[in-house]
């Protein structure tokens, strides 16, 4: 027989795992009110009589992005910020346009994993893993293919269609959040000291000073 007390701490980190993210909503919904200034985890829930259709709802995700820029991508996401009605409930979606060639550049959601179907065109994709450490999954996705990118992981994805590839993808968060590599790197305010980034990268402070004008 196993010790009940040993049994009741491991139900007790399982539970404590399993109530640690979105969603755990204690009401059919909490459509966000941005007026409030109470500051909460998430928003402040909206008087639930001044709750309209129209909250939980987007129109034009059907419109193709604007994609005439260097990275030949355009992302159109919904979050909690476009649909107040997502607040505590954990989802948010996105939709992507790609140019030939184009690419989302390597970044990473903090708060969600991922899950991506192509309507049209082809995409290469993949994510690096943490354990075991720097190890890519990386596949060509076709038209109605699906592939997921884990939690907190960093990934890629690239148009490798001769036209414009569309994509539409979920995300686990009403409130995702994104660090591109690149820009968080070398991009940032104010400026990481460029003798970190030389010796973290292993290169000469010019090369490190020629990336952060890049990205600034
Ligand atoms: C916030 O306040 C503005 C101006 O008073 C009002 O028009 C808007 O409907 C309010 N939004 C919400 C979500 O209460
Ligand atoms: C797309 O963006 C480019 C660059 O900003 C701009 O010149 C062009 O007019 C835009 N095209 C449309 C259809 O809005």
């Amino acid at each position: 027989m196993a010790n009940p007390i040993v049994l009741l701490s491991l139900l007790a980190i399982i539970c404590t795992f399993a109530t640690a993210f979105e969603p755990s909503p204690l009401q059919d919904f909490c459509v966000a009110d941005f007026n409030s200034s109470v500051g909460v985890n998430g928003h402040v829930c909206l008087d639930p009589k001044h709750v309209q259709a129209d909250h939980f709802s987007y129109s034009g995700l059907h419109i193709a992005g604007n994609t005439s820029n260097p990275l030949g991508s355009n992302i159109n996401r919904l979050t909690v910020d476009q649909i107040p009605g997502l607040n505590t409930l954990g989802i948010s979606t996105v939709r992507v346009d790609f140019a030939p060639g184009g690419v989302v550049p390597i970044h990473r959601h903090p708060r969600a994993t991922e899950i991506v179907t192509v309507l049209q065109g082809r995409l290469r994709v993949g994510f690096v893993t943490s354990d075991p450490e720097n190890q890519v999954f990386t596949k060509i996705l076709q038209k109605g293919d699906v592939f997921v990118f884990p939690m907190g992981l960093v990934h890629f994805q690239q148009n490798v269609n001769s036209g414009n590839t569309v994509v539409i993808a979920f995300l686990s968060s009403q409130n995702p959040g994104v660090t591109a590599i690149a820009n968080a790197v070398f991009g940032s305010n104010p400026p990481i000291a460029d003798d970190i980034l030389a010796k973290a990268f292993q290169v000469d402070k010019s090369i490190i000073e020629e990336f952060q004008s890049q990205f600034n």
